[in-house]
């Protein structure tokens, strides 16, 4: 399990092995049925590639009017809860006092790519985020604080943990690309991520 710091991103490779990933996948299967992935639209009216939904009290979305928090999926029902396995990640990995209220559930299928953004929708960016990689490898790109600058990448593999807290919570980063099929995790292949905040 190797510990890498990159920009201040606190990256921890291969912190969940193969049965604690699998093991996740199975705790998602309900949550994707109860709250189905949706392609969600950017406030300028552009279809965004990777599919999302969310767990928690809040959950993250994108539409004509904005990103924003709320707490329902867009066709109307509340979100489900944030299983207890992806509270203890939290809990082990940011010593944080509080539980995220948020877990972003973003799917990337083939194709499927984030543009540099920065997390900035929360209200107190004191807390730090936390992001899980399940599937396909990603390749992850790192820039700075403000909009353009030299940026980095890394690939994040399958079980792969990524905290960014202190200078790097505000900072720029994005995925250009997957590895479509290069894992096996996911019957169909693709990468599942989930980003843990909080939001309110
Ligand atoms: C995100 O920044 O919302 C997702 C990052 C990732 O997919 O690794
Ligand atoms: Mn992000």
């Amino acid at each position: 399990m190797a510990k890498l710091l990159l920009r201040g991103f606190d990256i921890r490779k291969g912190h969940l092995d193969t049965p604690a990933q699998i093991a996740l996948i199975k705790r998602l299967r309900p949550i994707l049925q109860a709250a189905p992935l949706y392609r969600p639209v950017t406030p300028s009216g552009r279809e965004m590639s990777v599919r999302m939904t969310s767990a928690g009290s809040l959950g993250w979305v994108t539409d004509r009017s904005g990103y924003r928090y709320q707490d329902t999926h867009p066709k109307g029902a509340t979100w489900p809860v944030i299983p207890t396995e992806i509270l203890g990640i939290w809990e082990d990995l940011t010593g944080a006092d509080r539980q995220p209220d948020c877990c972003l559930i973003n799917y990337y299928g083939e194709g499927a790519r984030m543009g540099l953004h920065q997390d900035k929708d929360e209200a107190d960016f004191s807390w730090p985020v936390l992001s899980i990689s399940l599937g396909d490898d990603a390749l992850f790109r790192i820039g700075n604080t403000t909009r353009g600058g030299k940026t980095e990448s890394i690939w994040l593999n399958s079980g792969d943990v990524v905290i960014m807290g202190g200078p790097a919570r505000l900072a720029y980063h994005g995925v250009d690309r997957i590895r479509f099929g290069s894992s096996r995790l996911l019957p169909k292949g693709g990468r599942i991520n989930l980003t843990l905040r909080v939001a309110g």
